[in-house]
């Protein structure tokens, strides 16, 4: 197997079993618990940001966008983003992120957050969130709350608690105070 024999797609319906079974197997059951889990369990994941990496007609890695809100702030929450053992360190990791990054900027997209690793993260573009300047429905290390920004200012419009995008619009709109 050489980088070669690897191909990069767009994620589609037909990819979602292997991918459960990419995330079952890095992450193992404790992934229901997490944050990011609970975000995303808000709506769904935005198809047209999400990759998936391809080898001998099996999905080898995954990533996957969602897009999220966080008081007037929008942006795609990366992850979760998953290597299958045999196919790590091969850079096919950083290859996904950088094809989210990429598809993100192009869509318009504001910014990208995740919860993750700052020493894998940093280098391809990430960097902490100020504490105390967001927060997640489930306790996270703040350490690891990073974040890309793509149009400038756009991570300071980031503040309060982070939500799946669907849900802050379903929140009902503040009344106009009578006179
Ligand atoms: C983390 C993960 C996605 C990396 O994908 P990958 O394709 O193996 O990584 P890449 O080939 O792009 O990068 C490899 C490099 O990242 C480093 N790296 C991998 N995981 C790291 C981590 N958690 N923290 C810091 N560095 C890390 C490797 O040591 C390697 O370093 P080198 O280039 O100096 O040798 C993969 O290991 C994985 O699926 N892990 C389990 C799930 C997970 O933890 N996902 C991330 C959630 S935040």
């Amino acid at each position: 197997m050489t980088l070669a024999d690897v191909t990069y797609l767009p994620e589609t319906p037909a990819h979602d079993l292997e991918i459960d079974d990419i995330n079952a197997e890095a992450f193992g059951p404790g992934r229901f618990a997490r944050a990011a889990y609970k975000i995303r369990e808000g709506g769904p994941h935005d198809r047209t940001l999400s990759f998936v990496a391809m080898n001998d007609g099996q999905v080898i890695a995954s990533v996957r966008m969602t897009p999220i809100a966080a008081g007037e702030g929008r942006a795609q929450m990366l992850g979760p983003l998953a290597v299958r053992p045999d196919f790590k360190n091969l850079g096919i990791g950083r290859k996904l992120v950088a094809m989210a990054l990429e598809a993100a900027a192009e869509a318009g997209e504001a910014a990208v957050v995740l919860v993750g690793d700052e020493p894998y993260y940093g280098p391809l573009g990430f960097a902490r969130i100020p504490r105390g300047q967001v927060s997640m429905p489930r306790p996270v290390d703040l350490n690891r709350l990073l974040a890309h920004e793509i149009a400038p200012g756009a991570v300071a419009k980031l503040s309060g608690e982070v939500c799946h995008a669907d849900l802050a619009k379903t929140q009902p709109q503040r009344e106009t105070e009578p006179a």
